[in-house]
């Protein structure tokens, strides 16, 4: 995190855990503890599930926090016969600023494609969300040696036809599948690999100024104990934490990341 240009970004994806009441208790420990300089050195999102969105919002909008949400899932539809979906439009009125989109769970339990992922971006950018395009690879794709190549085509698909204006305050986050919920982090220098390979194709892809906007995110079994060195490398911009966010004071730690070890 080098660039003075980009906010670092610390996004707390809950996954399908916490229910509304939970959600409630947590959003009050994080009002409570976080101070102006939280919020001014570092972005703070959380991603819960559809169900908490509102009860996130209240605590919110009652305490004007500066804490940011959005959703874990968009549909690529606007309105109208897709049973279980939730529109772009719906989580726009729940004032959510985010889209999580793309999240290797999502990929392999759902088999949302890159074409669909990228409908998935077009919706939430036609309202007025920002995307958080989730890319990484397999243990077999890594292995195997094309762990970039396969990760700078999921970025590709992912943003096929997208105007630049829209991608330069996109967020990317790099999660090596075999990183996540394993214990098993990425080394530093992995993830600062993979993300200046994402930033060079986004260059490519646009320009250069719109590479240097994007904010690229690591996520894969970060904790309070190893942020810090992920966090120094010069192209990671932020963490997106799955297990240890579920804990307040763990997501707190990891939010203050220069005051870790
Ligand atoms: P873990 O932090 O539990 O490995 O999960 C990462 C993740 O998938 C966040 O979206």
């Amino acid at each position: 995190m080098t660039n003075e240009n980009r906010q670092p970004v610390m996004a707390g994806n809950w996954k399908m855990n916490v229910n509304h009441l939970e959600a409630i208790a947590y959003m009050n420990k994080m009002a409570f503890s976080l101070v102006d300089a939280d919020y001014a050195r570092t972005e703070v999102v959380i991603f819960p599930p559809f169900t908490d969105l509102r009860s996130v919002q209240t605590i919110v909008d009652a305490d004007h926090l500066s804490i940011t949400y959005g959703a874990q899932d968009i549909s690529a539809h606007e309105a109208g016969a897709y049973t279980g979906e939730v529109s772009g439009s719906m989580l726009k009125k729940l004032k959510a600023k985010y889209a999580l989109i793309g999240h290797s769970e999502r990929r392999a339990h759902h088999n949302e494609s890159d074409e669909l992922v990228n409908a998935k971006v077009k919706a939430a950018i036609k309202s007025d969300l920002i995307p958080m395009i989730a890319v990484g690879e397999t243990l077999d794709i890594r292995q195997s040696g094309n762990a970039i190549e396969h990760t700078l085509s999921q970025v590709t698909g992912a943003l096929k036809d997208v105007r630049s204006n829209y991608v330069d305050e996109s967020v990317i986050a790099y999660e090596p599948v075999w990183a996540i919920g394993t214990g098993e982090v990425a080394t530093p220098q992995d993830a600062q690999d993979m993300s200046l390979a994402i930033r060079e194709k986004i260059s490519k892809l646009y320009n250069q100024e719109v590479a240097d906007k994007v904010r690229i995110l690591y996520g894969g079994s970060v904790k309070a104990g190893n942020v810090k060195t992920i966090m120094e490398q010069p192209d990671v911009d932020g963490a997106l934490v799955g297990g240890a966010a579920l804990d307040p004071d763990e997501f707190l730690r990891i939010i203050r990341w220069p005051d870790q070890p």
